[in-house]
């Protein structure tokens, strides 16, 4: 069922942002669009909006009980969320427990390894330039952020993973790293935004060795392993199986 909402605001890769007749409130609508390799790869996943929006509401409504601020009001739909407006900053922060991904492509850092304490990257977010990673220093020349607001960007982008980690773990799940964005909402208060889910973390099976085998999130479609959906479907369910069911905003 698709909600009242207004005209549309802003449409992204794996999402669709609304207006509504509330100045300060937006609907997102998850989309089953799947980009990999800023969208140079692409494919329609049937059920992956529904699953990303089920499985973000959970996690939001896990960051809300630990005090971490975030857009997230209430579901609006099987992949509709209302969330507050705020004013996104053109970051992917993204915090990494276990080496993979471009960390691993980057450096000599070898798959797998430990990183304690957890490794924080800011990247750059424009499709353009391939989301670059980023310095402090050139951080500091973008000027996107005060210095308070940088060394909160970093506070908040700890404190999900020390919140989501260990809920991840009782689930039988390892969260290899994940990728943020922030906003600031109309207080000046810095959030979290966007979506958390299979597209945006890494998440592995804790009960199977096997490098491929074990993966449950975006990289099975990154690596053409098959199962994309299957694999977003298990997280969904061992996320549901300890959550309460995400209120719904009217
Ligand atoms: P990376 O290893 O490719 O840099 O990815 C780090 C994390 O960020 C991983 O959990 C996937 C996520 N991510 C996104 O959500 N969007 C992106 O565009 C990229 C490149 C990564």
């Amino acid at each position: 069922m698709t909600p009242d909402h207004g005209p549309l605001l802003y449409e992204g890769k794996a999402k669709r942002v609304f207006c509504t007749n509330e100045e300060e409130r937006l609907l997102v609508e998850f989309k089953n669009d799947a980009t990999a390799f800023n969208a140079l790869k692409r494919a329609e996943l049937k059920d992956k909006g529904r699953l990303n929006c089920q499985i973000s509401a959970r996690l939001f409504e896990r960051l809300e009980e630990a005090n971490i601020p975030n857009h997230y009001l209430g579901l609006s739909g099987e992949n509709w969320m209302m969330v507050k407006r705020v004013e996104i900053i053109p970051l992917e922060v993204v915090i990494r427990n276990v080496a993979a991904g471009s960390l691993c492509r980057e450096s000599p850092i070898a798959l797998g390894t430990k990183l304690i304490p957890e490794l924080l990257d800011i990247y750059y977010k424009d499709d353009t330039l391939a989301d670059p990673l980023l310095t402090e220093a050139r951080l500091e020349i973008l000027d996107l952020l005060s210095s308070q607001q940088r060394i909160d960007l970093g506070n908040l982008a700890l404190k999900v993973n020390q919140c989501l980690k260990p809920f991840f773990e009782e689930l039988g799940l390892l969260l290899v790293d994940f990728k943020l964005e922030l906003g600031v909402d109309y207080s000046g208060q810095l959030v979290v935004a966007d979506e958390i889910s299979p597209d945006t973390c890494r998440l592995w099976d804790l009960d199977i060795s096997d490098a491929n085998d074990r993966i449950l999130d975006k990289d099975r479609f990154r690596k053409d392993l098959g199962g994309v959906i299957e694999a977003y479907g298990e997280i969904f369910k061992r996320v549901q199986g300890v959550c309460t069911k995400p209120r719904n905003y009217k």
